[in-house]
């Protein structure tokens, strides 16, 4: 009996889809050019099987993996981004792929790879891409997935990927937790759609990841203010991430933080996080969202942050060096008693810079649809990220919800319920930036988040200076308020009479 889905690449994230399908039901082929992985998928599945016969079968060559699947083939390919996906589609359309076989790559491939492999390979075969949050454990257990490219491919693939998907419960919209092998769930509203074209579906998760870095970047600002500032244990700082995940803040960010910290080194019994070297890594698809939101000329600055944070936490030798030359301020830091009241003011802080970066995020992708020509689901976007993926969080209703209430949105600080949940807790998140820049402490991510949102709600800007400026030395002409918009003058900023010019 052929196999209903192909694999190329057994590594840790083509091995789980693997299993989480093969748990499903479905009847999966897979090949790796490392027979080690192969080896590792069969004895896992032997692990977990039981009594039932083999649930996973591999073969030693893309010929026979062809072979074993009926066509039109459907094949997945789980390798990192970049050359490895042209080298196995290559290899595939050697093997003997058809114009009608489908490839759904689903790694982090840059958006605009995608568009030019599908326009590449048009022909050849369909190149459909599924972008795949979660890590190793969604992957396992219920990922969220963001499907794009050609819609007949969709058709073919939509009942595994919604199969093996995360899970909202719809009366709660909380995640239906799945964690054991063989589980499955049925029920509940699955965390994977169709998202439009090719690359929107990369686009989207490059957005979702940099909404990654930016979370992940506050939460780290918090963590930092109480130990510095507060000089709280690792300890203590992760009981209140704790507290703050029964509230507004709940999410898996702040879950595997608590976690983090409560974590003790097996070697030295310290705190495993102390022993960590403040050095971030990135893969670069934060990078991407912010270059991305550069050339669109749509502000990101709290993802762009986040990005540079990193950037500067690698600079560490220069920072040890920097420690013991650069003054820092005199204030004093503050007293025990200040402690419950700051920790809320973080906790606010949070909250409002939070929601400036997810409102970065969503006007990204609606800056970069209108660009495209897509037409993206803002709301389905959201409720695909309430379980599954790394930003999962019970937030993502409220912003489902309010694309629900408007479609048409033009950025989430305009929703009436975002809007007010600022309008409540905005004191405290200034008063958090403040301090920590009196105390030294930088806050990069919560601040950019704070100078979104004031330069969002102030009518008139001092850009107007701004274009003074560039008039005065390039002649690069301005706009003006008593005439009607479009229409562009110049002044001879030096000539005494300064007469202005009406350029078009
Ligand atoms: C996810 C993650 C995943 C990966 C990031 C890490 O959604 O499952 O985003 O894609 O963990 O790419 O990125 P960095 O290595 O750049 O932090």
């Amino acid at each position: 009996q052929p196999c209903d889905i192909g694999f190329v690449g057994a590594g840790v994230m083509g091995k789980n889809l693997i299993m989480n399908l093969v748990d499903n039901g479905f009847r999966v082929i897979a090949f790796d050019l490392d027979q080690s992985k192969l080896d590792a998928l069969r004895a896992q599945d032997d692990a977990e099987r039981g009594d039932n016969p083999p649930r996973v079968l591999t073969c030693n060559s893309y010929t026979d993996l062809l072979a074993s699947l009926s066509a039109p083939h459907l094949i997945v390919v789980s390798v990192p981004a970049g050359g490895p996906v042209d080298d196995v589609c290559h290899k595939l359309i050697d093997a003997g792929l058809q114009a009608d076989d489908i490839v759904v790559d689903t790694g982090n491939s840059l958006w605009t790879d995608t568009q030019r492999r599908e326009k590449e390979y048009e022909g050849k075969f369909i190149l459909f891409s599924t972008a795949v949050s979660g890590g190793e454990v969604g992957a396992r257990f219920g990922p969220s997935l963001m499907p794009s490219g050609d819609p007949y491919a969709w058709t073919r693939i939509k009942p595994m990927w919604e199969a093996i998907a995360a899970k909202v419960d719809p009366q709660t919209g909380k995640p239906i937790e799945r964690k054991a092998p063989g589980e499955v769930v049925a029920k509940g509203e699955p965390c994977a759609a169709y998202i439009g074209p090719s690359g929107s579906g990369h686009y989207v998760k490059m957005v979702h990841n940099g909404i990654e870095y930016a979370d992940m970047q506050l939460i780290c600002e918090a963590y930092q203010v109480m130990r510095d500032a507060l000089c709280m244990s690792d300890t203590d700082i992760a009981a209140v991430f704790r507290r703050w995940n029964d509230g507004i803040l709940n999410s898996y960010l702040i879950e595997i933080s608590a976690e983090v910290l409560d974590t003790q080194d097996s070697d030295t019994g310290a705190p495993l996080v102390s022993m960590i070297l403040d050095k971030a890594g990135q893969k670069g698809t934060g990078l991407w969202t912010a270059v991305s939101s550069l050339q669109l000329g749509c502000p990101a600055p709290t993802i762009s942050e986040a990005v540079f944070a990193r950037s500067i936490s690698t600079l560490k030798d220069q920072r040890v060096k920097a420690a013991g030359m650069l003054a820092g301020p005199d204030q004093a830091l503050p007293s025990a008693a200040e402690r419950d009241a700051i920790i809320d003011q973080l906790h606010d802080a949070l909250y409002c810079a939070k929601i400036c970066a997810y409102a970065q995020g969503f006007d990204l992708m609606k800056t970069a649809a209108n660009e495209q020509g897509w037409t993206l689901n803002f709301g389905e976007i959201a409720k695909i990220w309430r379980a599954g993926c790394i930003i999962r969080a019970v937030f993502l209703q409220s912003i489902a919800d309010a694309y629900e209430r408007n479609e048409e949105l033009e950025n989430l600080l305009l929703d009436e319920y975002f809007a007010e949940q600022i309008s409540t807790y905005q004191r405290n998140w200034r008063k958090a930036v403040a301090n920590a820049s009196l105390w030294g402490i930088p806050v990069a991510a919560l601040s950019s988040a704070l100078s979104y949102y004031d330069a969002y709600r102030t009518a008139v800007l001092p850009a107007n200076l701004l274009q003074g400026q560039r008039d005065y030395f390039g002649a690069h002409t301005f706009e003006r308020t008593d005439k009607p918009r479009g229409k562009k003058y110049h002044v001879e900023w030096s000539d005494p009479s300064r007469p202005v010019v009406k350029m078009k």
